[in-house]
């Protein structure tokens, strides 16, 4: 309604057509009275005045006068019937789009008239309607995507769940059938040889340590895989509390001191390679010791692992033929941050990862409640 009403006013448009109409009759009215005077300084009468009529150039001015008024009035008339239209079509358009931005409804419009204003209005149905197809487009995308999202984690945990399974199989079930075979071979090896007999049981002894490593280092894995909220210091710190109390053959020092706030996803992927450097020295180092620190600047922050056990030949680490991920997994999860990861080992001396991550030191208030 308030549209409707709107339209007949003379304001906008409208008002700039007719004023601009004014603004030329003045102007020609103007013009012509300076070209008559002219006219009648040279002697030159335009409009003579009638003999005896007494009609002198003033009367003649009002003439020109009247005809600038008819003229006016009519050409006014006419302009303003012409902007109004313009006027009312463009009212339309606009009432059209914020309909769209609204609710989404778009109704066509639709101009009789063959100008640039039906043109106008065509685009603007043009543009709607592509406008259209693409939300359909994006929607489809949006739900193929989420369609994808879901089956990517079915298949991630599909994929966690067959590593699980064969490290289960290659380090603890292979594991506990040798030291059952080697057990099973003892009270015959004890009648026969118990110098021997004596040398398998402290093997055996070895083994089922060594099983115990791995079944730790699986329930490492098995370990919530977020950081339950928990800011990345405070987690790392738990989780070396929770390795003092499980392991207490071996001594876990976390020097961390404050962390930078960095966003949840980066934190994650840094718990994650953590874990798995972790992991590793507890199924492969032997080590006693086994050390996180961290260094923080002003754009970056360094995290180191260092155990102290018995360290390997990082070249001769074959990934692609042993099937081993977790380095590469390290590696991966860096290189995703824009940070980078170094391993350093030393065989008899122990390794060190080195964790790069980049970045932007944040206002502390701006996301206390932890979301972004
Ligand atoms: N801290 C460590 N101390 C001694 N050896 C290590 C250490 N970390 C890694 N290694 C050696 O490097 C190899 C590759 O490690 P990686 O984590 O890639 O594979 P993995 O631990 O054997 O298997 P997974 O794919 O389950 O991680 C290990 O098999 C091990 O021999
Ligand atoms: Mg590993």
């Amino acid at each position: 309604m308030t549209e409707k009403r709107r339209k007949w006013q003379i304001d906008g448009i409208v008002w700039d057509a007719l004023r601009t109409q004014f603004n030329a009759a003045i102007s020609a009215f103007i013009v012509t009275l300076f070209v008559m005077l002219g006219l009648r300084q040279l002697g030159m009468e335009p409009i003579s005045a009638p003999v005896g009529t007494g009609l002198e150039i003033s009367e003649a001015t009002l003439i020109l006068l009247g005809f600038t008024v008819i003229y006016l009035i009519f050409t006014s008339v006419f302009n303003y019937r012409q902007a109004a239209r313009v006027k009312r079509a463009l009212v339309s358009m606009i009432y059209q789009l914020k309909q769209y931005q609204r609710s989404g409804n778009y109704a066509p419009i639709h101009v009789t008239s063959k100008d640039e204003l039906a043109r106008l209005a065509g685009e603007m149905n043009t543009l709607t309607d592509n406008v259209e197809r693409r939300m359909v487009a994006l929607r489809r995308m949006a739900n193929e995507n989420a369609q994808l999202l879901r089956e990517a984690e079915q298949g991630a945990s599909l994929d966690e769940r067959r590593k699980l399974a064969r490290d289960l199989h290659d380090a603890v079930s292979q594991e506990l059938f040798s030291i059952s075979m080697s057990l099973s071979a003892i009270p015959k090896l004890m009648e026969k040889d118990p110098v021997k007999a004596k040398k398998l049981f402290h093997q055996i002894e070895s083994m089922v340590h060594h099983t115990q490593q791995e079944l730790r280092a699986l329930i490492m894995h098995l370990r919530p895989v977020t950081l339950e909220g928990k800011p990345l210091a405070l987690a790392l710190a738990s989780l070396f509390d929770e390795l003092s109390v499980k392991q207490p053959d071996m001594t876990f020092e976390a020097q961390l001191d404050e962390l930078p706030h960095l966003e949840k996803g980066v934190e994650e992927n840094v718990f994650r390679a953590i874990q798995e450097g972790i992991s590793n020295t507890l199924r492969h180092a032997a080590a006693s010791t086994l050390t996180l620190t961290a260094a923080v600047s002003k754009d970056r922050l360094l995290l180191t692992l260092t155990d102290d056990g018995k360290g390997f030949d990082v070249d001769e680490v074959d990934q692609e033929r042993t099937g081993n991920v977790g380095l590469a997994a390290m590696h991966e999860r860096m290189n995703e941050l824009g940070g980078h990861f170094t391993c350093i080992a030393i065989p008899g001396k122990g390794t060190r990862l080195e964790f790069r991550v980049p970045y932007i030191e944040k206002e502390k208030d701006v996301d206390s409640d932890g979301t972004d």
